[in-house]
């Protein structure tokens, strides 16, 4: 296979750590939670197929290392639990919450991770566009749920936010968030991930007026990847693209641990220890487009989304708006 991609070189161990992944049943969010078990940390399958997830626990504890680690680690492993998690069910992410809040004495790493691409137009039982529901809304409130417990496990706390390179083809429709008048999948599937980066801009800027230190937010393009985000290609493209994307393009395109890569870069690395709000590809610090780092825009989308979430009052200061949320969620 013909690929070009950067490894995480880091061997930082995550002992006594909590990693939170979303969607790690299978594709880059499994291979993530690999690496940090074998790094030590208890890793949390947040998944909404929970069958599945059990299959990649089982997975992952008979084959914790690739091939060409097994010589290298010889520490201890760490533990693997699984929360149900659906990221198009508004009630699903509040009980995920209250169970992780309840039952985790801390969180160091929140990977919002889970995606789907170019599904057809559809809409969650919250009534929101389908893909701007998994990919971005979900995201957004469960990081702000999480956050206080986040909050208290800092120093050394990390989110990172798993975009795309997609972005590039992305506009953040204000008037119309959920693509109802011209409903497109790509342009969808770009506005979630561009959604995603000023999510990680304006969520930084946040913390940072807030002298909220400790916590550091990152996002992400994996590069192209062989998993099942396919999916829907058959559907929204032509009949036997998904075929094509998984068999044909695996010659060119990673293999889900290369994938996960930049993940793993952001998650852990000590070298990026003092970045925070960048968007990142082959484990780099890279430009993502114009609008991805554009404050107003940045700013504007928070509101709008605080909106949507009906999380209001939406306070300019990160700590009572926290506040307020958590007084919500126990409502
Ligand atoms: N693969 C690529 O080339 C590529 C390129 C750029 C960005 N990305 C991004 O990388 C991330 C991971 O994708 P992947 O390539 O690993 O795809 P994947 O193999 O399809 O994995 C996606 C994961 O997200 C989960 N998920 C989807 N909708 C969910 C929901 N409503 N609630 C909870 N979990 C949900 C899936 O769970 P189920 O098994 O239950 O469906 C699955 O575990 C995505 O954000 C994607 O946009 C991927």
């Amino acid at each position: 296979m013909w690929t070009y991609h950067k490894l995480c070189t880091s061997k930082v161990r995550l002992d006594n750590k909590v990693a939170v992944i979303t969607g790690a049943n299978t594709g880059i969010g499994k291979e993530t939670a690999r690496d940090f078990y074998r790094r030590g940390a208890r890793v949390i399958l947040a998944c909404r197929n929970v069958e599945k997830a059990k299959e990649a626990v089982e997975d992952i504890k008979n084959n914790p290392f690739p091939s060409t680690e097994s010589q290298q680690y010889k520490d201890e492993l760490g533990e693997l639990a699984i929360y149900s998690l659906d990221l198009c069910s508004l009630k699903s992410i509040k009980e995920c919450a209250k169970k992780l809040l309840t039952n985790e004495p801390v969180i160091h790493i929140l990977i919002n991770n889970a995606g789907i691409m170019m599904s057809p137009h559809e809409k969650t039982e919250d009534g929101f566009e389908l893909q701007l529901q998994s990919n971005y809304l979900g995201h957004f409130l469960l990081t702000l749920l999480l956050l206080p417990k986040i909050r208290s496990s800092a120093p050394g706390c990390r989110i990172v936010n798993v975009s795309s390179l997609a972005h590039v083809f992305g506009n953040i429709h204000f008037d119309d968030m959920n693509l109802e008048r011209s409903y497109g999948p790509l342009k969808a599937y770009a506005q979630s991930k561009l959604a995603n980066i000023l999510f990680t801009k304006e969520l930084a800027r946040r913390l940072k007026e807030a002298e909220i230190s400790g916590i550091n937010v990152y996002s992400l393009h994996p590069g192209v990847v062989r998993t099942e985000l396919g999916r829907y290609f058959d559907r929204t493209i032509v009949l036997g693209a998904k075929f094509f994307y998984r068999h044909i393009m695996r010659l060119f395109i990673k293999n889900p641990t290369q994938g996960a890569q930049t993940i793993i870069h952001c998650a852990v690395d000590e070298k990026v220890a003092d970045e925070t709000g960048l968007y990142y590809g082959e484990c780099r610090a890279i430009r993502p487009q114009w609008k991805a780092r554009d404050d107003r825009i940045a700013k504007d989308l928070w509101d709008q989304t605080c909106r949507l979430l009906h999380l209001e009052p939406n306070d300019e200061n990160l700590t009572t708006f926290l506040q307020t949320i958590s007084r919500q969620l126990a409502e």
